[in-house]
Parts: structure tokens; sequence; C-alpha cells
């Protein structure tokens, strides 16, 4: 059985890089979204620190068409290296080494993009029995608010699946996933009773969305073999996981983490934009310069 009664350490993450980005058209047309920078690093690398920080050091890129950006940042680049080697440059060879040394990297091609559901599901035979986590590229979780760990803990907990809810403005819900829960006894934990995809503002059962932090048990890859293309034509993660928290014996129940900490969504240009600025004037480095500029920027534009 897949949730049984000692649960088993959590190892994997899963982080599916095959989507088409269109959003972000013409910038993803020979570059994965998921390497647009984020003030000085792409945005994928963010997630992969996320995962080796809350102890998933083994990592399943999902890719698509333009996977070698993604390969080549999560490896070795030794020409780079020896000529910063030879300007005896060590910060800036640290910060090259940084992405190779996380986590040990695989990689799998989705090669139709049929949907996010079908993505996790390429990463059945990686992942065999157990349970793992999937992380979305599009989401970026402030490091100072670990929302994984707390994931990862409450799975071991309770036991099958869990997801991350985040509040909403009702207005806003039509854009997520969105939950039908009731409390538990931990104050951020809420059992998950259904799951509708983007739904309109008056049939939504909650304000709370889900966001691209999941941890699943492995029954989700049976589902998901069933689960017919449903929103868009796509194989939909969310009707899978609906179908987990309509039966606990298929999978184990259904919970969620309602996050409070801070979360920026880059897969939205509006976003993105509001994110850099955001971790650019928090950082040590840049954030002092760049916030004067910004405040005379501010004061003559308004
Ligand atoms: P999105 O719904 O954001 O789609 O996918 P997208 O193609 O990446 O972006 P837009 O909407 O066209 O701009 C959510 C996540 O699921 C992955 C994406 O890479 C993203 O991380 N995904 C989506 C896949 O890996 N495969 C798919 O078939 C669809």
């Amino acid at each position: 059985m897949s949730n049984s009664a000692t649960p088993r350490p959590i190892r994997k993450a899963v982080i599916p890089a095959a989507g088409l980005g269109t959003r972000f058209l013409p910038a993803t047309k020979a570059t994965p979204k998921e390497m647009l920078p984020v003030v000085d690093k792409p945005a994928i690398q963010y997630v992969v620190e996320e995962a080796a920080g809350a102890g998933l050091s083994d990592v399943l890129m999902i890719t698509g068409r333009n996977k070698r950006a993604l390969e080549d940042h999560f490896d070795r680049n030794y020409e780079l290296e020896s000529a910063l080697t030879k300007k005896g440059d060590a910060d800036r060879l640290a910060r090259v080494q940084e992405s190779s040394d996380l986590a040990t990297m695989h990689y799998v091609r989705q090669g139709d993009p049929r949907g996010l559901g079908h993505a996790v599901l390429c990463a059945a035979p990686h992942v065999g029995n157990e349970a793992f986590a999937v992380l979305l590229g599009d989401d970026l979780i402030d490091p100072r608010d670990p929302l994984l760990a707390r994931m990862v803990e409450v799975q071991q907990t309770y036991g099958g699946s869990v997801v991350a809810l985040m509040e909403v403005d009702p207005e806003q819900i039509h854009l997520y996933g969105c939950a039908a829960v009731e409390a538990t006894a931990d104050g951020d934990v809420v059992k998950i009773n259904g799951l509708v995809e983007k739904p309109a503002t008056e049939d939504a059962p909650s304000n709370l969305a889900i966001i691209g932090r999941y941890v699943l048990d492995p029954a989700v890859f049976e589902v998901l073999r069933k689960t017919e293309p449903g929103r868009g034509g796509e194989i939909q993660l969310t009707d899978a996981l609906q179908t987990l928290a309509a039966d606990e014996n298929v999978g184990g129940p259904v919970h969620g983490v309602v996050f409070k900490g801070r979360r920026y969504d880059t897969g939205d240009r509006g976003d993105y934009l509001k994110a850099i600025v955001r971790l650019a004037a928090e950082r040590a480095d840049l954030g002092p310069d760049f916030k004067t500029w910004l405040r005379g920027y501010v004061a003559e534009e308004m």
C-alpha cells in the first residue's frame, strides 16, 4: 500500500518545465520561461534551491523542446570556470558553481505538452512507488518563508497527499484551482474534500487557491493514466487530485497547507516585474542603490 502506517521519507522532487510559456512570447520562443532571470538567477534556480533546502536532493525536471538551457544551467561549465579561476574572480566562480552543486539532476522529456497532469505522469518511472514533491517554476516562494519543508512534515503526519493553498481575493479565484475544505487540529492545515479548476467567483467553494507546490502519493499516477483531458484539452493535475480527494481509499487523504508567506507569481508578466523589483530592493548588494533610484523614478513619474 502506498499510504501505509509508517511514513517513508520524501526524497524526490519533480519540476515540470515543459509548458509553452505563451504569456512570455517572444522571450520564450527559444528559451524556456523557467530560464528567465529574476534579478540575476533564472527562476528555476530558486525552485531547485527550495527543493534542496527541504531535503529533496533528487530532482527530476520534465522538459520540452528547449531543454538544453535548463540542462546546461545545472551542469558544470568548465570553460567559464577556468576563465574565472585565471582572473582570480572567486566570487563569480562560486556563483557559477552554485547551481551545479545543488542536487542530483535528472531529466525526462514530455514529448507533447498535454498539460501539467501529463507532465507529472512522465515522472512515474523515475519516482516509483513513493510519495514525491512537485514544484512549479511559476511560483517563487520566498526562501525566508519555507513552505515545502512544512508540507513534507504534514505529509509524514497525515499520509496521502498535500497541496499548498493560499487565500486570494474572490475576484481572482477564477485564475486558480480552488479547494473545498474543513479545519483540522493544526491551524495551518485543512482537509480537502473537493477541488475545482478555475471556477467562476459565484461557483467557488472557498477563496483558497492551489499554488504550485504539491507532495503527492504515488497513487496519483494511476489516476492520471485514467484522467481524461479537461479544461483546455489538457490533462489537469487538479482533476486527478479531485479523484484522490473524493475517495480516500485510492491514495489516502488530501490535505492543504495554508501558506501565509511571501510568494511571487513569475508566470505572469506584470507579477514577474513586481517580483524582480521586490527581490532586487531587498538585496543587500543591489538594494540600497536600486531603492534610491526607484524613489526618484516614482517621484518623477507619478
Ligand atoms: P502553465 O499553465 O503556466 O503553462 O503551466 P505554460 O505553457 O508554462 O505557460 P503559458 O500559460 O503558456 O504562459 C504550469 C506549469 O506546468 C508546466 C509548465 O512548464 C509550468 O511549470 N507544464 C504545463 C508542463 O510541464 N507541461 C505541460 O504540458 C503543461
